[in-house]
């Protein structure tokens, strides 16, 4: 068992821009092993740009520049010597579920089957595992072959969870993952982030302050491409944040 204060994720200086226009403004902080990290902040914030460098599918897109450094368990992510692997080692989850049109089974199976993985009993026991873990096992585990895109919005957004876990990530990045499900989902997604904390670090970004305030360790509030607060979670949420603009923020004053 690992420190719960060990660095897994070390972000010095941070900067993007967008063809010359700046996203994220030097930001500056460390992500520890085994938390949940909170990333507040309103619309065009820089949140998810962050996610996007820290597994660095930002390659993808044209004209984002990237300055400073970002360590994953110590080594510089701009020099790995392979780029595959790191983003194995990071689940990333987006707002809307991305399922393929491909049976829930082969949905979870695709990223093990990419990777090499042949074996069927080996396939089997990563897509129970998986979806065991998102909380979606009991209700699909006799329909395995119907098609993903046949279940629920909340259904598929577990399904997307279990994609996500099924290259047992050490790292799960989600984005917004409730915007598009009700809340009663929401809720049973949340029990799911809580009990996988202690296997992975976790990277909470929502549009939903109170949801960092139940489920994050501490918690960053990025405004307009700047780190403006970062701190224990009751800290930020508490009646005196060390900044007035975080206060505002938490307590539905702008955003
Ligand atoms: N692919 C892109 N091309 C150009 N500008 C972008 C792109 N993605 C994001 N941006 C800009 O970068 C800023 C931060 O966006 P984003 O990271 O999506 O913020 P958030 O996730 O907090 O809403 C915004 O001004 C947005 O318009
Ligand atoms: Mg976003």
């Amino acid at each position: 068992m690992v420190s719960p204060m060990n660095k897994k994720i070390e972000i010095i200086d941070l900067r993007v821009a967008y063809a010359g226009k700046s996203a994220l403004k030097g930001i500056s902080f460390d992500i520890f092993e085994n938390e949940i990290l909170g990333i507040i902040g309103p619309a065009q914030s820089g949140k998810t740009t962050l996610l996007k460098a820290i597994n660095r599918t930002l390659d993808f897109t044209t004209g984002a520049e990237v300055d400073g450094t970002i360590k994953v368990d110590g080594e510089d992510i701009a020099t790995v010597k392979n780029v595959y692997e790191l983003r194995r080692k990071i689940g990333m989850v987006a707002p809307l579920p991305v399922g393929l049109p491909l049976s829930i089974y082969d949905n979870v199976a695709f990223a093990p089957r990419m990777a090499g993985v042949r074996d069927s009993k080996k396939l089997d026991e990563i897509v129970e595992r998986s979806l065991v873990q998102a909380a979606l096992w009991d209700e699909v585990k006799d329909r395995l072959q119907s098609l993903g895109t046949k279940l629920s919005g909340g259904q598929q957004q577990r399904l997307t969870i279990a994609r996500a876990l099924s290259h047992e990530p050490e790292i799960l990045c989600l984005d917004e993952f409730s915007i598009a499900i009700d809340p009663v989902t929401t809720m049973r997604i949340e029990e799911v982030l809580k009990s996988l904390r202690s296997q992975m670090t976790i990277i909470l970004v929502t549009n939903l302050v109170q949801q960092a305030k139940r489920l994050a360790n501490r918690t960053a509030f990025l405004f307009n491409g700047e780190l403006v607060e970062l701190d224990k979670t009751e800290v930020v949420f508490s009646e005196s944040p060390s900044e007035q603009k975080t206060y505002e923020y938490v307590n539905g004053i702008f955003g």
